[in-house]
């Protein structure tokens, strides 16, 4: 049977930003951002996409078009020993994070519903509050985390070409539209000049107070945001069959995930300041009540909100689906089950690791902290030494495949994946698992 491949030249592209544009740019980046300290926190995260993420991603696309393989095989067909162990980390890694990516990812389609039910009819931010504690846990929760993993079911088992491609073109576009105009509401309100203090003026002595908390926060952020680091960038590269510019298609990634995670600040803080709430104390439900906050109060709020929750809930099916696909095509290609039952086999044991996160949002911490602030770190340092150390000169061959001559950047990119990377992802990981224990 002959592999699968993007169908159209945009395919590739289009299903790498909808992997990462998702619920790491809209919940994930601004609850991190207010609990490490604001402005301190998005001057080394910006530093991470920049200088560690970009040349990470590529560092996955190669792997993946050299051996057109799933992350497990790709590993083990390049390298060989213990490093057949990376690959199974990825599948591990992709098992944690889905299963509470899905519950979250319900909860945006329940306050999608909730919208076209009812409204955001709160009074206040107390209120607001209310509303998110009866979302996030409990029976409905479970309900809505049922319903989002059988839609990922559903479009991995139909396979690469038809599910995937679609529905980015419009999403994301359409979100960056929503995100501009709620950000020029927040800008109206009076409380946007704090906000805008917090978010956009690094404190320094803060930053060099709290690095320890700051760096590991960044960095997992970071390659949680770019979706690198269990092996999804590798299988999407997979089913490349043509030589693209892959730096300038990281290159395209990358800015259009910043761009949409820097609106998403620029919404979520004049709101929580405007509600006279601490940036730090909203938690996971920070963007969820500032939001209903915001659409109780703003004339066609109800519409605004649904369109927004609803886009959201699309942005994080399409990268959702990158995960599953990571796990079902490790079980097709190394150990030849069919892409039906092994989506429905492997969905339905993720749906069941999420149970937990519906009962105690105890749970969603655990999980989200050992799979960020852990795992991903730990997945991307081990790919970028394998890369950097052991297959250098294949990975720069392939680079230049769809480019031509690299000149000295072929060495430059190695040498940064070597050292820098290295040292700087190993530092984090370090202090993300010592924050880990505590
Ligand atoms: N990048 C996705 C987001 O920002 C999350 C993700 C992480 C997807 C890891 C795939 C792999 O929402
Ligand atoms: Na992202």
């Amino acid at each position: 049977m002959a592999r699968e491949t993007w169908a159209t030249r945009a395919g590739f592209i289009l299903a790498a930003v909808g992997s990462a544009v998702g619920l790491g740019n809209v919940w994930r980046f601004p609850f991190i951002t207010g609990q490490e300290g604001g402005g301190a926190f998005l001057l080394v995260y910006l530093l991470f996409v920049a200088l560690i993420g970009l040349p990470a991603i590529l560092v996955e696309f190669v792997i993946g078009r050299r051996t057109e393989l799933n992350p497990v095989g790709a590993i083990r067909d390049l390298g060989s020993g213990a490093w057949n162990y990376l690959g199974w980390l990825f599948v591990a890694i992709g098992f944690v994070i889905l299963s509470y990516y899905s519950v979250v990812a319900g909860w945006f389609l329940r306050y999608t519903l909730i919208g076209v039910l009812d409204g955001y009819a709160v009074a206040d931010t107390g209120e607001a509050q209310a509303l998110f504690g009866t979302v996030a846990t409990g029976i409905d929760t479970l309900l809505f985390h049922a319903v989002f993993m059988a839609l990922v079911i559903g479009i991995i088992a139909a396979g690469v070409r038809r599910g995937i491609e679609i529905g980015v073109k419009i999403m994301v576009p359409a979100i960056v539209a929503l995100l501009v105009g709620l950000a020029a509401y927040g800008f109206t309100l009076d409380a946007s000049t704090a906000a805008y203090g917090y978010y956009l003026s690094p404190d320094f002595g803060y930053l060099a107070a709290n690095w320890t908390s700051i760096l590991p926060a960044a960095a997992g952020q970071a390659f949680f945001t770019l979706s690198l680091g269990m092996g999804v960038m590798i299988t999407y590269a997979s089913y490349l069959g043509e030589d693209r510019n892959l730096v300038a298609d990281a290159g395209v990634i990358a800015s259009l995930d910043t761009l949409v995670a820097v609106l998403v600040g620029f919404v979520v803080f004049p709101f929580l300041f405007a509600a006279g709430l601490e940036p730090g104390s909203g938690g996971p439900g920070g963007i969820f009540v500032s939001l209903t906050t915001a659409f109780a109060g703003i004339p066609g709020g109800r519409v605004l909100g649904v369109v927004f929750f609803g886009m959201v809930g699309i942005a994080a099916l399409s990268s959702a689906i990158s995960i599953l696909e990571v796990l079902v095509s490790y079980l097709m290609d190394e150990l030849g089950v069919s892409r039906v039952p092994a989506s429905a086999a492997l969905g339905v044991a993720v749906f069941l690791l999420g149970v937990p996160v519906t009962i105690d949002l105890i749970f969603l911490d655990l999980f989200d902290l050992l799979a960020d602030g852990v795992l991903l770190v730990l997945g991307s340092l081990l790919l970028a030494l394998f890369v950097g150390w052991v297959i250098p000169d294949i990975a720069r061959e392939e680079l230049s495949r769809g480019i031509g001559d690299l000149g000295p950047f072929g060495d430059v990119w190695i040498w940064i994946v070597r050292v820098p990377i290295v040292v700087v992802v190993a530092v984090s990981l370090y202090l993300g698992v010592v924050d880990y224990v505590e």
